[in-house]
């Protein structure tokens, strides 16, 4: 599952944990209702035959996918995950192997650190400011998942465009909060 807490700024590598001590955790469901961040569980054993993957890709849209390993030796390609950034559509990514931290600002502008790893799907809203590094263990098999263009385009932080996350629940979002109900 998920593991999410408040960033502790602390000046240390971007790969260690940043935990307050004592920590400020946050639980999936206050990602979920403060930050518009939804977690899901998959089992990537069998997700190609129990078809709940394929139901979140089915309602959401979903028309392509790729993948991305993150290694010690390529990370200097994925090195732009870690400067902060938005997307105009939401951003969903399932952890196949391995783990590593996405940092989603809440609305206080406050960095959340998530720890995720197998299993954990993530959708960040459009319009979030997120970022994305390794842990310790600089290994991490991602499948990524597009809407449209599978092309992956960010606007950075320091373009100076603010927020625009969506002020209202997706539908999504809204038959799952009706079903938490
Ligand atoms: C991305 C993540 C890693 O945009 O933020 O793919
Ligand atoms: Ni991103």
């Amino acid at each position: 599952m998920v593991r999410a807490w408040y960033f502790n700024d602390d000046g240390s590598d971007r790969r260690s944990k940043h935990r307050k001590d004592p920590p400020e955790y946050v639980s999936v469901e206050e990602l979920f209702t403060n930050v518009g961040v939804e977690c899901y569980r998959i089992d990537v054993s069998t997700y190609d035959n129990d078809c709940i993957l394929a139901e979140i890709k089915k309602k959401r849209g979903y028309k392509y996918e790729d993948q991305l390993i993150c290694t010690k030796e390529n990370f200097n390609n994925i090195k732009s995950y870690y400067k902060e950034h938005k997307h105009a559509e939401e951003e969903m990514r399932l952890v196949y192997a391995g783990s590593g931290y996405f940092d989603v600002r809440d609305h206080q502008e406050r960095w959340i650190r998530m720890f995720v790893s197998a299993g954990d799907m993530v959708v960040i809203p459009s319009g979030c400011y997120h970022r994305f590094t390794h842990d310790y263990n600089e290994y991490i098999h991602l499948k990524r998942f597009f809407l449209n263009d599978p092309v992956w385009k960010a606007t950075l932080r320091s373009a100076g465009e603010g927020d625009s996350r969506p002020t209202h629940a997706t539908p999504v979002q809204q038959e799952l909060l009706q079903a938490a109900n």
